[in-house]
């Protein structure tokens, strides 16, 4: 029998029901959080979608599902927690909503998640980034190997090298989104370019909330101490605010 992985921190998710395009509904936001107990998840972080200027964002709908997901998590096991964030879909409005407070940053530190429409140029992605850092946020890309015009590995090693987080698709890696994205998520591994292994889980089929096959994978091919950085000790660094 395999040895069972524990204790990952699941850092991207859109795991808390009703608020975007993510657990459809309360039971599917259940069932989301027994698969992902069940899969080794201990901490989670959930990150449901903010798009300024395109979609309003429903904090008190968020409130109160994020304390139905909680109540939910008891009852599974007294080892399993939720904290708040945001997948922030970046727009010239980010700015002013982060600054003034209707944007979660991840588990209340100083860590933001922040996404980009998947065409956007280079140029465009490394400069909003830095406008990010200049106020002071540790700023993370989810998802970069989907990032049309991230696909050389210099423009990844660049934006690395100016200080931004990295965030990889468990999914990507295993080679659910097609054999491109698992070739340059791999060489991202290979070049140590990845700081967070997540799961941006959506649903219980097509996206579930799941890091264990990933988890072994990483570990099998590039070591345990990889996989053990990109989904414990990293993450953990999140929710304890404190530097990598
Ligand atoms: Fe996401």
């Amino acid at each position: 029998m395999k040895d069972r992985i524990t204790g990952l921190t699941d850092m991207h998710t859109h795991i808390v029901c009703g608020i975007d395009d993510g657990a459809a509904n309360l039971r599917a936001m259940k069932k989301m959080l027994e698969m992902a107990y069940q899969d080794g998840i201990r901490h989670i972080i959930s990150t449901p979608h903010f798009m300024p200027g395109r979609r309003k964002f429903d904090e008190a709908t968020y409130q109160k599902s994020f304390a139905l997901a909680q109540q939910y998590m008891e009852q599974i096991a007294d080892d399993f927690d939720l904290y708040q964030g945001n997948e922030i879909y970046f727009h010239e409005q980010a700015l002013p909503e982060l600054q003034n407070g209707h944007i979660h940053t991840l588990a209340d530190g100083p860590y933001i998640l922040v996404e980009f429409n998947p065409q956007r140029e280079f140029l465009y992605i490394r400069q909003s980034l830095r406008l990010l850092q200049e106020r002071g946020y540790r700023v993370i890309l989810a998802h970069a190997e989907r990032m049309k015009h991230l696909n050389q590995i210099e423009r990844i090693e660049e934006l690395v090298e100016r200080g931004i987080y990295i965030q990889v698709n468990a999914d990507s890696i295993m080679g659910k989104n097609g054999h491109t994205l698992k070739q340059l998520s791999r060489q991202m591994l290979r070049e140590s370019l990845v700081h967070f292994v997540a799961s941006d889980c959506h649903d219980t089929t097509k996206r579930p909330p799941m890091l264990s096959a990933c988890y072994r994978k990483i570990a099998k091919r590039y070591g345990e101490h990889m996989a053990h950085a990109l989904m414990r000790l990293n993450p953990q660094a999140i929710l304890e605010g404190k530097p990598l």
